[in-house]
Protein backbone atom coordinates (compact mmCIF):
# COMPACT_ATOMS: atom_id res chain seq x y z
CA UNK A 1 0.00 0.00 0.00
CA UNK A 2 2.49 2.44 0.86
CA UNK A 3 3.78 2.39 -3.01
CA UNK A 4 0.67 2.74 -3.95
CA UNK A 5 0.26 5.85 -5.85
CA UNK A 6 -2.88 7.79 -5.02
CA UNK A 7 -4.01 11.03 -6.46
CA UNK A 8 -7.20 13.39 -6.01
CA UNK A 9 -8.63 15.53 -9.12
CA UNK A 10 -10.80 18.37 -8.73
CA UNK A 11 -13.95 18.69 -11.08
CA UNK A 12 -13.14 14.82 -12.20
CA UNK A 13 -16.92 14.28 -13.01
CA UNK A 14 -16.95 15.62 -16.82
CA UNK A 15 -14.19 17.25 -19.12
CA UNK A 16 -10.70 17.31 -18.88
CA UNK A 17 -10.93 16.20 -14.89
CA UNK A 18 -12.56 12.86 -16.18
CA UNK A 19 -10.24 12.21 -19.08
CA UNK A 20 -7.33 12.78 -16.54
CA UNK A 21 -8.62 10.40 -13.62
CA UNK A 22 -9.07 7.75 -16.15
CA UNK A 23 -5.25 8.04 -18.00
CA UNK A 24 -3.72 7.87 -14.56
CA UNK A 25 -5.96 5.48 -13.35
CA UNK A 26 -4.91 3.06 -16.89
CA UNK A 27 -1.42 3.79 -15.74
CA UNK A 28 -2.17 2.00 -12.14
CA UNK A 29 -2.73 4.94 -9.64
CA UNK A 30 -5.09 4.53 -7.39
CA UNK A 31 -8.17 7.81 -8.13
CA UNK A 32 -9.89 9.79 -6.08
CA UNK A 33 -12.30 11.74 -7.85
CA UNK A 34 -13.69 14.99 -6.45
CA UNK A 35 -17.07 16.57 -7.68
CA UNK A 36 -19.29 19.10 -6.58
CA UNK A 37 -22.09 16.41 -6.29
CA UNK A 38 -21.62 13.20 -4.46
CA UNK A 39 -23.61 11.20 -7.01
CA UNK A 40 -21.87 12.69 -9.90
CA UNK A 41 -18.34 11.82 -8.17
CA UNK A 42 -19.82 8.07 -7.51
CA UNK A 43 -21.07 7.69 -11.29
CA UNK A 44 -17.60 9.12 -12.24
CA UNK A 45 -16.07 6.87 -10.26
CA UNK A 46 -18.13 3.76 -11.34
CA UNK A 47 -17.38 3.75 -14.67
CA UNK A 48 -13.52 3.81 -14.08
CA UNK A 49 -14.13 1.06 -12.00
CA UNK A 50 -15.60 -0.96 -14.49
CA UNK A 51 -12.40 -0.54 -16.72
CA UNK A 52 -10.51 -2.52 -13.61
CA UNK A 53 -9.58 1.17 -12.47
CA UNK A 54 -9.19 1.67 -8.30
CA UNK A 55 -11.35 4.55 -8.57
CA UNK A 56 -13.67 6.35 -5.27
CA UNK A 57 -15.72 9.65 -5.19
CA UNK A 58 -16.14 12.10 -3.18
CA UNK A 59 -18.11 15.26 -2.91
CA UNK A 60 -15.41 18.12 -2.78
CA UNK A 61 -16.99 21.84 -3.64
CA UNK A 62 -13.57 23.58 -3.90
CA UNK A 63 -14.85 26.99 -2.54
CA UNK A 64 -16.42 24.77 0.75
CA UNK A 65 -14.50 24.78 3.67
CA UNK A 66 -16.70 22.05 5.51
CA UNK A 67 -15.95 19.76 2.60
CA UNK A 68 -12.06 20.31 1.94
CA UNK A 69 -11.84 19.60 5.49
CA UNK A 70 -13.69 16.19 4.89
CA UNK A 71 -11.94 15.65 2.02
CA UNK A 72 -8.36 15.46 3.61
CA UNK A 73 -10.08 13.06 6.56
CA UNK A 74 -11.11 11.22 4.07
CA UNK A 75 -7.83 10.78 2.53
CA UNK A 76 -5.73 10.35 5.99
CA UNK A 77 -8.23 7.79 7.23
CA UNK A 78 -8.05 5.99 3.58
CA UNK A 79 -4.39 6.14 2.53
CA UNK A 80 -3.01 8.10 5.33
CA UNK A 81 -0.97 10.52 2.26
CA UNK A 82 -1.79 11.86 -1.32
CA UNK A 83 1.22 11.64 -3.88
CA UNK A 84 -0.86 13.57 -6.59
CA UNK A 85 -3.00 16.80 -6.19
CA UNK A 86 -4.71 17.91 -9.84
CA UNK A 87 -6.51 21.46 -8.96
CA UNK A 88 -8.19 20.47 -12.27
CA UNK A 89 -11.50 22.26 -11.76
CA UNK A 90 -12.28 25.73 -13.00
CA UNK A 91 -14.96 28.25 -13.75
CA UNK A 92 -15.27 31.19 -16.40
CA UNK A 93 -17.19 33.70 -16.20
CA UNK A 94 -21.47 32.99 -16.19
CA UNK A 95 -22.24 33.44 -19.95
CA UNK A 96 -18.71 33.53 -21.14
CA UNK A 97 -18.39 34.43 -24.58
CA UNK A 98 -14.33 33.82 -25.47
CA UNK A 99 -13.56 36.32 -27.89
CA UNK A 100 -15.83 38.84 -26.16
CA UNK A 101 -14.04 41.74 -24.49
CA UNK A 102 -15.18 43.20 -21.72
CA UNK A 103 -11.96 44.64 -19.97
CA UNK A 104 -14.11 47.85 -18.41
CA UNK A 105 -17.26 46.16 -18.16
CA UNK A 106 -16.00 43.43 -15.54
CA UNK A 107 -17.81 43.54 -12.60
CA UNK A 108 -16.62 43.04 -8.90
CA UNK A 109 -18.99 40.10 -8.85
CA UNK A 110 -17.52 38.09 -12.04
CA UNK A 111 -13.88 38.74 -10.34
CA UNK A 112 -15.32 37.45 -7.18
CA UNK A 113 -16.79 34.49 -8.94
CA UNK A 114 -13.96 33.62 -10.99
CA UNK A 115 -11.35 33.79 -8.33
CA UNK A 116 -13.26 32.43 -5.63
CA UNK A 117 -12.56 29.10 -7.92
CA UNK A 118 -9.65 29.22 -10.38
CA UNK A 119 -7.44 30.98 -7.23
CA UNK A 120 -8.91 31.12 -3.60
CA UNK A 121 -9.90 27.84 -3.02
CA UNK A 122 -7.60 26.24 -5.25
CA UNK A 123 -4.98 27.45 -3.05
CA UNK A 124 -7.25 26.82 0.18
CA UNK A 125 -7.75 22.94 -0.60
CA UNK A 126 -3.96 22.16 -1.43
CA UNK A 127 -3.08 23.83 2.00
CA UNK A 128 -5.56 21.90 2.93
CA UNK A 129 -4.17 19.05 1.57
CA UNK A 130 -0.39 19.63 2.12
CA UNK A 131 0.58 17.89 5.15
CA UNK A 132 -0.94 14.36 3.72
CA UNK A 133 1.52 15.18 0.11
CA UNK A 134 4.45 16.18 2.42
CA UNK A 135 3.87 12.07 3.37
CA UNK A 136 4.34 11.12 -0.34
CA UNK A 137 7.53 10.28 -1.39
CA UNK A 138 7.54 12.28 -4.17
CA UNK A 139 4.72 14.14 -3.95
CA UNK A 140 3.00 16.41 -7.46
CA UNK A 141 0.79 18.99 -7.79
CA UNK A 142 -0.31 20.20 -11.21
CA UNK A 143 -2.16 23.59 -11.18
CA UNK A 144 -4.87 23.43 -14.47
CA UNK A 145 -3.84 26.77 -15.75
CA UNK A 146 -4.18 28.11 -19.34
CA UNK A 147 -2.15 29.97 -21.92
CA UNK A 148 -4.87 32.92 -21.30
CA UNK A 149 -2.49 33.48 -18.12
CA UNK A 150 0.44 34.79 -20.12
CA UNK A 151 1.20 38.03 -19.74
CA UNK A 152 3.97 37.55 -22.48
CA UNK A 153 2.05 35.69 -25.17
CA UNK A 154 -1.02 38.86 -24.34
CA UNK A 155 1.75 41.21 -24.76
CA UNK A 156 2.01 39.84 -28.48
CA UNK A 157 -0.88 41.82 -30.43
CA UNK A 158 -0.44 39.04 -33.31
CA UNK A 159 -0.33 36.19 -31.23
CA UNK A 160 -3.05 33.73 -31.68
CA UNK A 161 -4.54 34.53 -27.94
CA UNK A 162 -4.94 38.14 -28.81
CA UNK A 163 -9.22 37.80 -29.60
CA UNK A 164 -9.65 36.58 -26.06
CA UNK A 165 -9.28 38.84 -23.71
CA UNK A 166 -11.74 37.94 -21.09
CA UNK A 167 -9.85 39.81 -18.11
CA UNK A 168 -11.13 37.74 -14.70
CA UNK A 169 -10.76 34.38 -16.24
CA UNK A 170 -7.20 35.64 -17.63
CA UNK A 171 -6.22 37.16 -14.58
CA UNK A 172 -7.35 34.35 -12.42
CA UNK A 173 -4.63 31.70 -14.31
CA UNK A 174 -2.07 34.77 -14.45
CA UNK A 175 -2.29 34.93 -10.83
CA UNK A 176 -2.67 30.98 -10.53
CA UNK A 177 1.06 30.86 -11.98
CA UNK A 178 2.47 33.12 -9.77
CA UNK A 179 1.17 30.25 -7.07
CA UNK A 180 2.65 27.49 -9.09
CA UNK A 181 5.99 29.66 -9.22
CA UNK A 182 6.10 30.88 -5.20
CA UNK A 183 4.76 27.36 -4.00
CA UNK A 184 7.39 25.74 -5.69
CA UNK A 185 9.95 27.78 -3.98
CA UNK A 186 8.48 27.28 -0.61
CA UNK A 187 8.88 23.31 -1.27
CA UNK A 188 11.74 23.37 -2.86
CA UNK A 189 13.73 20.34 -0.88
CA UNK A 190 11.20 18.46 0.61
CA UNK A 191 10.24 16.59 -3.10
CA UNK A 192 7.08 17.87 -3.70
CA UNK A 193 7.10 19.29 -7.48
CA UNK A 194 4.73 21.79 -8.28
CA UNK A 195 3.47 23.00 -11.87
CA UNK A 196 1.22 25.28 -14.11
CA UNK A 197 -0.47 22.78 -16.65
CA UNK A 198 -1.84 24.40 -20.02
CA UNK A 199 -3.62 21.36 -21.27
CA UNK A 200 -4.34 23.36 -25.09
CA UNK A 201 -7.96 24.83 -26.43
CA UNK A 202 -10.22 21.48 -25.62
CA UNK A 203 -13.45 20.17 -26.80
CA UNK A 204 -15.32 20.61 -23.08
CA UNK A 205 -18.33 22.87 -21.79
CA UNK A 206 -15.73 25.70 -21.07
CA UNK A 207 -13.85 25.10 -24.02
CA UNK A 208 -16.93 24.88 -26.36
CA UNK A 209 -17.14 22.71 -29.61
CA UNK A 210 -14.88 25.45 -31.59
CA UNK A 211 -11.79 24.22 -29.56
CA UNK A 212 -8.97 22.12 -31.90
CA UNK A 213 -8.21 19.42 -28.95
CA UNK A 214 -10.28 16.47 -28.21
CA UNK A 215 -10.42 15.61 -24.58
CA UNK A 216 -7.55 12.74 -24.63
CA UNK A 217 -5.33 14.72 -25.86
CA UNK A 218 -6.52 17.91 -23.52
CA UNK A 219 -5.37 15.37 -20.44
CA UNK A 220 -2.45 14.51 -21.41
CA UNK A 221 0.21 17.43 -20.13
CA UNK A 222 -2.18 17.01 -16.45
CA UNK A 223 -1.07 13.32 -16.66
CA UNK A 224 2.14 13.71 -17.24
CA UNK A 225 3.08 16.36 -15.05
CA UNK A 226 1.33 14.37 -12.18
CA UNK A 227 3.76 11.08 -13.48
CA UNK A 228 6.98 13.16 -13.71
CA UNK A 229 10.28 11.80 -12.19
CA UNK A 230 12.83 13.32 -9.60
CA UNK A 231 14.57 14.94 -12.87
CA UNK A 232 10.89 16.37 -14.02
CA UNK A 233 10.31 20.83 -14.00
CA UNK A 234 9.25 22.27 -10.97
CA UNK A 235 7.96 25.50 -10.78
CA UNK A 236 7.00 25.80 -14.70
CA UNK A 237 4.41 26.29 -16.99
CA UNK A 238 3.87 23.32 -19.47
CA UNK A 239 1.83 22.45 -22.36
CA UNK A 240 2.72 19.19 -23.89
CA UNK A 241 6.18 18.58 -22.60
CA UNK A 242 7.12 22.09 -24.08
CA UNK A 243 7.41 25.15 -21.79
CA UNK A 244 5.16 28.64 -21.97
CA UNK A 245 6.00 31.81 -20.82
CA UNK A 246 4.55 33.22 -17.56
N1 LIG B 1 -11.14 23.38 -22.07
C1 LIG B 1 -10.16 24.19 -22.35
O1 LIG B 1 -9.96 24.54 -23.54
C2 LIG B 1 -9.23 24.70 -21.28
C3 LIG B 1 -8.15 25.48 -21.69
C4 LIG B 1 -7.26 25.95 -20.73
C5 LIG B 1 -7.46 25.63 -19.40
N2 LIG B 1 -8.55 24.88 -19.03
C6 LIG B 1 -8.70 24.58 -17.59
O2 LIG B 1 -8.82 23.19 -17.40
C7 LIG B 1 -9.64 22.92 -16.26
C8 LIG B 1 -10.75 21.93 -16.66
O3 LIG B 1 -11.52 22.56 -17.67
P1 LIG B 1 -12.61 21.80 -18.56
O4 LIG B 1 -12.47 22.36 -19.91
O5 LIG B 1 -12.56 20.35 -18.33
O6 LIG B 1 -13.94 22.44 -17.93
P2 LIG B 1 -15.42 21.84 -17.76
O7 LIG B 1 -15.70 20.79 -18.75
O8 LIG B 1 -16.31 23.04 -17.70
O9 LIG B 1 -15.35 21.13 -16.33
C9 LIG B 1 -15.09 21.91 -15.20
C10 LIG B 1 -15.10 20.99 -14.00
O10 LIG B 1 -14.84 21.80 -12.85
C11 LIG B 1 -15.85 21.55 -11.90
N3 LIG B 1 -16.06 22.68 -10.99
C12 LIG B 1 -16.39 23.95 -11.27
N4 LIG B 1 -16.50 24.65 -10.12
C13 LIG B 1 -16.21 23.80 -9.11
C14 LIG B 1 -16.17 23.90 -7.71
N5 LIG B 1 -16.47 25.04 -7.08
N6 LIG B 1 -15.82 22.83 -6.98
C15 LIG B 1 -15.52 21.65 -7.58
N7 LIG B 1 -15.58 21.47 -8.91
C16 LIG B 1 -15.92 22.54 -9.66
C17 LIG B 1 -17.10 21.25 -12.72
O11 LIG B 1 -18.08 20.62 -11.91
P3 LIG B 1 -19.67 20.63 -12.25
O12 LIG B 1 -19.90 19.48 -13.21
O13 LIG B 1 -20.32 20.43 -10.92
O14 LIG B 1 -19.99 21.96 -12.86
C18 LIG B 1 -16.48 20.34 -13.76
O15 LIG B 1 -16.29 19.04 -13.24
C19 LIG B 1 -10.17 24.27 -15.78
O16 LIG B 1 -9.37 24.71 -14.70
C20 LIG B 1 -9.97 25.17 -16.99
O17 LIG B 1 -9.83 26.53 -16.64
C21 LIG B 1 -9.43 24.40 -19.94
Amino acid sequence: MKNQKIALITGANRGIGFETAKQLGEQGVTIVLAARQLGAATEAANELKQQGIDAYGIQLDVTNTDERKAAAKYLQEKFGKLDILINNAGVGPKNWSMFEKTISGTTYEEFEYVFNTNLFSLVAITNELLPLIKKSDAGRIVNLSSILGSLTIHSLKDSPIAPMKTLSYNASKAALNMYTNHLALELEGTGIKVNSAHPGWVKTELGTDAADMEITDGAKTSVALALIGEDGPNGRFIHLGEELPW
